[in-house]
């Protein structure tokens, strides 16, 4: 583990079992002696979990843990592990792997400029054998070289082969409905309903890792997300997976 990560490792482990809501985390400079790490790096750190919103900072007083949201974020978790979790096997056709310019909205997601080269992926996702998904997914070109097709899970490729692991993710879900070309790779009738699932991964690093476009058949897919209140067990929400 590099000292960052065991930094990162003991925030953790004092805001999830240490400390209670609004209780105070040590200051910068301790940690940074501590750690033998820079202020600056504490700095990061502490910014990330306040993106995350596990903790929250008061000018002049310091940063403190934050109370767990209503609702609980929706697991991470890649088309593979969903499936696998639902009792379906997964299975992906690649359709077109290319390296393209990023372009403006795809660019400013992944930190890149509209010229910088992104690895275009477009995949049929499977369940069972049969379409759930449409992806079209893109990863910046220079943190994947030498990387042009993928058969199975493309997290644990980029895990396996770049030592990426994908952390954190901003994501949105709406409605949409299926164009010709799409209903045509999903089997489904044109313009039925659709969910249209858009992620930006970042690594632990929280560099942008991947900005993709998951469009879901809406009769054989839905969301679950555990809700607690604010009131409620602490175990509910911002907790990592297994941390109890
Ligand atoms: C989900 C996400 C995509 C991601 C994919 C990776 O579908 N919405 O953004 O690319 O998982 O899944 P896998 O590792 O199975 O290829």
């Amino acid at each position: 583990m590099t000292k960052h990560e065991q930094l990162r490792a003991h925030l953790e482990g004092l805001i999830d079992r240490e400390l209670g809501p609004d209780e105070r985390l040590p200051p910068e400079r301790d940690l940074a002696e501590a750690f033998g790490v820079s202020r600056m790096t504490v700095r990061q750190a502490l910014d990330r979990l306040e993106r995350e919103r596990r903790v929250y900072r008061v000018q002049g007083a310091g940063t403190f843990v934050a109370r767990p949201p209503i609702a609980k974020t929706i697991e991470l978790t890649s088309f593979t592990e969903d499936m696998r979790r639902r009792g379906l096997a997964p299975g992906s056709v690649l359709r077109v792997a290319e390296l393209v310019a990023a372009g403006p909205d795809i660019g400013f997601a992944l930190a890149l400029s509209p010229a910088g080269e992104v690895l275009h992926l477009e995949r049929v996702r499977t369940a069972d054998g049969i379409p759930m998904c449409l992806e079209h997914t893109y990863l910046p070109a220079a943190l994947v070289p030498g990387l042009t097709t993928v058969e199975g899970s493309l997290y644990a490729e980029l895990h396996r082969r770049y030592r990426i692991r994908i952390t954190r993710a901003e994501q949105s879900i709406r409605a949409t409905v299926l164009d010709a070309a799409a209903a045509a790779l999903l089997d489904a009738p044109p313009f039925s309903p659709a969910l249209l699932v858009e992620r930006t991964a970042f690594d632990e690093r929280d560099r942008p890792v991947e900005r993709a476009a998951s469009t879901y058949r809406g009769d054989r897919y839905s969301f679950e997300i555990d809700v607690t209140t604010a009131a409620g067990p602490r175990s509910g929400a911002g907790r990592r997976a297994g941390g109890e």
